[in-house]
């Protein structure tokens, strides 16, 4: 659990753009492409050597896989190329590896006269902060996907799930950068390869050559773009087609229609998910209404988080803060409020050992900077007591607009105030959700569980003997609905403000304080003592004196968090349990056909839901993941148990 795709903090691309032809990197003493010309050597080389784009004609989805995305001309020369076709696939992905990435403004700056300039704008609009993640932009209504992995090739391609239909081999020349061409790098790829994969390159280099035949590719040489006398074109063609673990096999392949229960913020995001890969879901909840039970609160906070050694929680919880933060930057206009930025206090670090980890960490300004107590201050609008991490993409926003907003997106069909008793598999393998007189809801070849805390039961009924520690949290929001005049410039936070409790102004005079956490209470009733405790701990983030006076609330809302003892979701199939021993690793565990789960979002559900969607998608359609094994093992629902067997040893 603890492999990282990148070892110490990203360093950023230094390029020298003296001669306009063709941008150089000293470092690396080469230049990133052809002086003849970047789109038509792409064009040339990559498209032409995988045999693009005839080869992704009539395909629901196709998948490239690049070494080096550069100043990436070929990653828009692809799309470029996609666009134009009318026979194109359906969906494309483009998965691109990048030890150094480019900086927004050098990223402009190679494409300043570009001739696919409008694809070259999305491209920056749409670039990430320069983080070690999987990012996922996406383009087109998310018909062509860039899954953007920053950091090492060797690491990241452990790391990818996927099944690769093309290769584009493009890092620096194998002389002065041969780590990206090496044997091992290169049977990587066989590990990824669809049947009848392709490969293409530029360099005719024996390693490159002799690297791809042992990796099980057949190697043949054609015409090079320009003066280049060759390039390799490659053909996945193995003695033994390596057997997809069964762990990672589509969980719904070819299945069309969803029945997700559950119309709170894991509902909504995963039928907005399926959604995108062409799976039209009925959702089905108890409630007359969508987002009615956790996801009903008026407002929640979303943000990353980070830790001194970058562990899996910081990079889980930073991979779906982006993805929630780029999800927004899509849709945010259609919600009725949403700020963005966000302040937590940091109560044990001072400034210096904040600005030293962020050093060690490198994690860069738009994520995550270190603001001294009077800057924090200043930003929020309270009389702060300590220095704070400004999260620039965090915010808050209203779940129940959310939730409506993603199932709009989705085309889904509400069955509303049904109450699921039963889920019962047909002898066809359909899933189908009963009610308490025996009544069928609904039916579809595929279920997802979204259905929170008041779920459990249905959870437990279908996996008995599978080992998950849940908890059930409590928790007591504080409505202030008016601040006294003297108090208001002062308490009513600019943005919202986490740390001790969080506070966010509502839309009116006053403002939202939360929240209390306690485990098994199912007490339904505000209470006083609760009150007081979230208004206390606001009073001191907002640095109020007994001379201000106390603060009063009136109202609030109380509601249930599911979580699980390791703080992280439950994303993905349920497993298969045999009598015996189970295998050593997730990925061999196979899982039961035609169901997912996307549960346990805990105190973060706003941040998580985007990102755990749109891994169940991919899981349920056999689609390239959007987030590393590592992570992705770290959220399977079937962990508790892999943990169990070997504590018992
Ligand atoms: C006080 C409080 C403050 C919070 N603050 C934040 C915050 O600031 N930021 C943040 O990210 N998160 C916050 N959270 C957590 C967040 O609200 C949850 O993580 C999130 O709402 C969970 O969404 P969900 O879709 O999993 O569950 P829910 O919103 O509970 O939705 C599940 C739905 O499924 C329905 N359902 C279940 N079983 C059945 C059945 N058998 N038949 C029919 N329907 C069924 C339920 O009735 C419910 O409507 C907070 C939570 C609380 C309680
Ligand atoms: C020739 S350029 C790629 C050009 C790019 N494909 C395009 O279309 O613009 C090679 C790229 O490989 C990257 N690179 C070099 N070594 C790497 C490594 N070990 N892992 C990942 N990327 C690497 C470089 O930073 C550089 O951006």
């Amino acid at each position: 659990m603890s492999r990282k795709p990148h070892a110490g903090p990203l360093r950023p691309a230094r390029i020298d753009f003296s001669d306009p032809l063709a941008p150089l990197a000293p470092e690396f003493g080469d230049v990133y492409h052809s002086r003849a010309g970047a789109l038509p050597q792409s064009r040339h080389v990559f498209l032409g050597a995988n045999g693009l784009p005839g080869r992704w004609a009539g395909r629901e989805e196709f998948v490239i896989l690049e070494t080096g995305f550069g100043l990436g001309n070929n990653f828009l020369a692809t799309w470029d190329a996609w666009r134009q076709d009318p026979a194109r696939c359906q969906r494309l992905v483009f998965i691109s590896i990048e030890k150094h990435p480019l900086q927004g403004e050098d990223l402009q700056r190679a494409h300043a006269g570009s001739e696919l300039a409008e694809l070259a704008a999305a491209l920056h609009a749409a670039w990430p902060p320069l983080t070690p993640d999987l990012h996922r932009l996406s383009f087109e209504g998310g018909r062509v996907q860039l899954l953007l992995c920053l950091g090492d090739a060797r690491a990241w391609l452990r790391e990818l799930v996927a099944e690769v239909d093309a290769f584009y081999l493009d890092g620096f020349n194998p002389k002065q950068n041969p780590e990206m061409w090496d044997a091992y790098l290169l049977k990587a790829l066989g590990r990824l390869a669809a049947p009848g994969a392709s490969a293409g390159t530029w360099s005719v280099a024996p390693q490159v050559r002799e690297g791809l035949a042992a990796a099980g590719f057949q190697v043949e040489r054609q015409r090079g773009f320009a003066n280049k006398g060759g390039m390799c074109v490659a053909r996945y063609a193995p003695r033994h087609q390596p057997q997809k673990p069964a762990g990672r096999l589509a969980l719904a392949p070819g299945a069309r229609r969803a029945l997700v229960i559950g119309a709170g913020l894991a509902g909504a995001a995963c039928a907005w998910a399926l959604a995108q890969r062409g799976i039209h879901s009925t959702v089905i909840d108890e409630h007359a209404a969508p987002a009615q039970a956790s996801s009903g609160n008026p407002g929640g906070l979303f943000h990353g988080t980070l830790n001194p050694d970058d562990g899996v929680h910081a990079r889980f919880n930073r991979a779906a803060a982006l993805e929630t933060e780029r999800v927004l930057r899509e849709h945010g206009a259609a919600l009725p409020w949403l700020q963005q930025g966000l302040l937590r206090l940091e109560t044990r670090l001072t400034l210096a050992q904040m600005q030293a980890q962020l050093a060690r960490l490198g994690l860069p300004p738009n994520y995550v900077k270190a603001l001294d107590t009077a800057a924090a201050a200043e930003l929020s609008g309270l009389a702060l007591q300590h220095p704070a991490w400004l999260y620039p993409g965090g915010g808050a926003l209203p779940p129940p607009a959310w939730v409506a907003h993603l199932l709009a997106e989705s085309g889904a069909q509400l069955r509303l105030g049904h109450q699921v008793a039963q889920l019962r598999q047909a002898a066809d393998g359909g899933w189908q959700a009963w009610d308490e007189e025996k009544t069928l809801i609904a039916e579809a070849p595929l279920l997802v569980l979204a259905g929170g805390h008041r779920a459990q039961a249905l959870l437990q009924a279908l996996a008995p003997d599978l080992p998950l520690p849940l908890l059930q949290l409590r928790g007591q929001l504080s409505h202030v609905p008016e601040l006294p005049a003297a108090l208001n410039t002062r308490t009513r936070p600019r943005l919202p403000v986490a740390g001790l409790g969080y506070a966010i102004a509502d839309t009116a005079q006053g403002l939202w304080c939360g929240a209390t956490s306690q485990d098994g209470d199912l007490d339904p009733d505000l209470r006083e003592a609760d009150h007081a405790r979230n208004l206390a701990q606001f009073s001191e983030l907002a640095g109020l004196t007994p001379d201000d006076g106390p603060l009063q609330a009136q109202g609030g809302r109380v509601g249930w968090r599911m979580a699980t003892a390791d703080r992280l979701p439950l994303v993905g199939g349920l497993p298969v349990l045999g009598d015996g021993a189970l295998p050593d690793q997730l990925r061999f565990l196979p899982r039961r056909p035609g169901l997912a789960v996307c549960m346990g979002m805990g105190s973060r559900g706003i941040s998580w839901a985007a990102l755990c969607a749109q891994v169940l998608a991919a899981q349920v359609t056999g689609a390239p993941l959007p987030l590393e094994a590592s992570l992705v093992e770290a959220i399977d629902p079937a962990r508790f148990a892999l943990r169990q067997q070997r504590a018992k040893g």
